[in-house]
């Protein structure tokens, strides 16, 4: 299952940062423990990594950086988000040189609006992540958490680049984005991100995912994640290096089209 994001080739999943280095504050007690659980995700293929200015007051930001340091820079994928007080154009633009140093980088592969905010008008900044891409800061402009109609005003004020992603949750428990949000994503030539996508390890009741399994030889989070990979980009994030390999078990098989069709079809 070959992947791309915003046209580039990169890894089948990419891995999520949520939790790592605090939540909505800074906890430095376990960074050591992040940043290698990051590299070990970096030494084992994954070339993909989803943060953001809002986690962890940016430390989260800070621990990404650190992991990456070594790295060649050209070979990764890096995402972050502006939180949705920061979308008038100055703010924006000082938000993202403040997220490009807490990383350690002269760019990120991928910037998107953390949520809507209706009160700032979406031609703003859009026009402010133009600039962005303008002075080479950032290489694709996406959207979080947009719904149809927040995403075409989104691509309608769009004047000089595309808008390349909608991340949204998308899980085996959270399936309502395949009526809508999902196909005109696909029609739109927009990546779908699927945050989330692993129901945070949840997954227990879901005995069809344990069922479905068994044929594999896969754990019901495996098959959760080789489901959603099939319509989404998937994040999934864990600082723990079993729980990263069993996520890495989902890459050594492909779904049968039966298979898939009992799992989408069935209604928890
Ligand atoms: N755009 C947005 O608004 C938004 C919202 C939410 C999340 N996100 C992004 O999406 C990423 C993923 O979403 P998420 O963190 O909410 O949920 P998730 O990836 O579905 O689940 C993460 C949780 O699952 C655990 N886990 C990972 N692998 C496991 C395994 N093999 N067995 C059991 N448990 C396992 C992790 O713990 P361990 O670390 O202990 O393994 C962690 O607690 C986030 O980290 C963030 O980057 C974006």
């Amino acid at each position: 299952m070959a992947k791309t994001l915003c046209g580039q080739s990169v890894s089948d999943f990419g891995i999520g940062t949520w939790g790592i280095g605090g939540r909505s504050s800074p906890e430095t007690g376990n960074d050591k423990a992040q940043v290698e659980a990051i590299r070990y995700a970096l030494d084992n293929g994954i070339n993909v990594i989803d943060t953001a200015e809002m986690y962890a007051s940016g430390h989260t930001e800070e621990i990404v950086g650190r992991a990456i340091k070594e790295y060649d820079r050209e070979k990764l994928f890096i995402i972050t988000k502006v939180w949705n007080t920061h979308l008038r154009s100055l703010d924006l633009l000082k938000a993202a040189e403040q997220s490009l140093k807490r990383l350690g980088t002269s760019y990120v592969d991928l910037y998107l609006i953390h949520w809507p905010n209706p009160s700032v008008p979406i031609a703003e900044t859009i026009s402010a992540m133009e600039k962005l891409v303008g002075k080479g800061s950032v290489r694709n402009i996406g959207v979080s958490n947009f719904n149809v109609s927040e995403l075409q005003d989104a691509m309608d004020a769009a004047k000089t680049c595309e808008i390349s992603a909608n991340q949204i949750e998308y899980n085996y428990g959270k399936r309502e984005p395949e009526l809508e949000i999902i196909p005109f994503c696909e029609k739109s030539n927009v990546d779908v991100i699927a945050y989330t996508p692993i129901m945070k390890g949840h997954i227990a009741s879901y005995d069809l995912l344990r069922k479905i399994g068994q044929k594999y030889n896969a754990t019901p989070i495996q098959i959760a994640l080789n489901y959603v990979m099939k319509r989404s980009y998937p994040i999934p994030k864990s600082s723990k290096k079993n729980h990263i390999d069993e996520l890495l078990g989902a890459l050594n098989f492909r779904l049968r089209e039966q298979d898939y069709t009992v799992l989408r079809d069935y209604l928890a």
